[in-house]
């Protein structure tokens, strides 16, 4: 039974070491994270995913899922660590690869000569590259000795089991023989077909991806604030361009989150500032859209606050990046909501897809309806589909049908 070890168990390395797992192979999961680690033993799960928690505990008591702090001897190596910006408030954000860098710093002491090693984080291009040479100055090889691919991800996060079964992949290898040895091994549970390139391709493969999502939903935002002006239903409007054949226009929200197409575009721009203005347009213009919703925010509580001379309180529905999620990460709906509690509203938020945050007073919907003056609506979360508003003061912005 061949041993395959997943650097990096978050909602990518969580999934796939399962997955692995339940397809014949030795997994060692690992994290820097001793938490997740300690979770993972108590036979527990930290991620909210469709079938996760099932496939996981089951592995885990078979024991063909085994987790750890430390990296060991393995046939095969995938790196799923994070790769966030370096400088977020830049106006050129820069990729930090830190992570990945270190993850192969480990890979580099337990590497053995006809290993294979993958790496899957989104990464700036030359970054397979570069993981190469870490490990092959440690250990004394050759590029023909040690196979090296990279092979991105593009699961839709609350679906990720399914689709990392049934997506189509890219694999880039270093080599020839690099591209058909992790072939072989991504063919073992992906029922989708598998496409060879070579490895800076693949690497900017996953970049154009996400970029050309962030630009369709900057489209979609763009016409959501322009629409306003004119007082035009946008999703109505959209509903009706949308009748064209070979139009498709996505729906507008309160901005982009998650860890990828918020950050991802900036690897290709950071990579050719001059020649990639389309792609830093639409970061900003997605940026905007959630600074543009605060703004619409704050303004309505203030006019009704002045209509009915009191403090008032603010209720704002959803808090992940996208809907039925719990993933929190660069999310706008989160940023809007802890940004008018610092601007000194009384905010209650719910958000059905976590337990309790640190920061929030999180509260079931029917209690937020009840107690707030002015209900904003920021994440279509299908449990606040149809939500009776009470003919309060609502401001939609994620296009839910609400009952009044
Ligand atoms: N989440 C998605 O939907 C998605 C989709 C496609 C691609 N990706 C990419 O996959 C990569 C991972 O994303 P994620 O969402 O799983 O991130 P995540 O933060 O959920 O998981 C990453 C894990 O790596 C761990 N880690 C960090 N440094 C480490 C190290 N040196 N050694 C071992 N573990 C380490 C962290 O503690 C964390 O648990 C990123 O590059 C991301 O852009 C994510």
């Amino acid at each position: 039974m061949k041993k395959c070890c997943v650097i990096g168990i978050g909602y990518i390395g969580l999934p796939t070491a399962a997955i692995l797992a339940n397809n014949g192979f030795k997994v060692l999961g690992v994290d820097v994270d001793l938490d997740k680690i300690n979770i993972l033993k108590r036979g527990e799960v930290y991620i909210k995913e469709k079938n996760l928690e099932d496939l996981v505990k089951k592995q885990l008591l078979l024991g063909n899922l085994k987790v750890s702090n430390k990296v060991s001897k393995s046939d095969v190596f995938i790196i799923t660590v994070p790769t966030p910006l370096a400088e977020r408030d830049s106006t050129l954000p820069k990729p930090n690869i830190d992570y990945i860098l270190d993850a192969a710093l480990q890979i580099s002491k337990v590497i053995e000569k006809g290993n294979l090693v993958i790496l899957e984080s989104t990464s700036p291009i030359g970054s397979t590259k570069k993981i190469a040479e870490i490990i092959l100055k440690q250990a004394s090889c050759s590029i023909n000795e040690i196979h090296f691919a990279y092979c991105p991800e593009r699961v839709l996060p609350g679906d990720t089991l399914k689709e990392l079964i049934s997506n189509d992949r890219v694999i880039g290898g270093l080599t020839k023989l690099a591209s058909k040895k992790s072939k072989s091994f991504y063919q073992t549970f992906c029922k989708g077909e598998i496409h060879i390139t070579d490895a800076k391709t693949a690497e900017m493969s996953k970049l154009s991806e996400n970029a050309f999502r962030d630009i369709n939903i900057a489209y979609a935002n763009e016409l959501s604030m322009f629409c306003q002006k004119y007082s035009i239903d946008v999703y109505e409007l959209i509903n009706l361009t949308n009748k064209h054949p070979r139009v498709n226009i996505l729906s507008p929200g309160c901005g982009v989150g998650g860890h990828c197409i918020a950050i991802d575009p900036w690897f290709i721009a950071y990579a050719d500032p001059s020649n990639t203005n389309l792609i830093k347009t639409a970061r900003q213009v997605n940026n905007k859209k959630t600074s543009w919703i605060l703004k619409l925010v704050e303004n309505r509580a203030l006019s009704i606050k002045e209509k009915i001379k009191r403090e008032i309180t603010i209720g704002c529905f959803g808090l992940s990046f996208k809907p039925n999620i719990d993933d929190l990460r660069e999310s706008p709906a989160l940023k809007i909501t802890k940004e008018l509690i610092s601007k000194g509203f009384n905010v209650l938020s719910c958000e059905p897809n976590i337990k309790s945050h640190p920061d929030f007073d999180l509260r079931a919907s029917n209690v937020i309806v009840e107690k707030s003056d002015l209900l904003v609506f920021l994440v279509a979360h299908s449990e606040f589909r149809n939500m009776n508003t009470f003919k309060k003061e609502v401001i939609n912005v994620c296009g839910l049908k609400l009952d009044s």
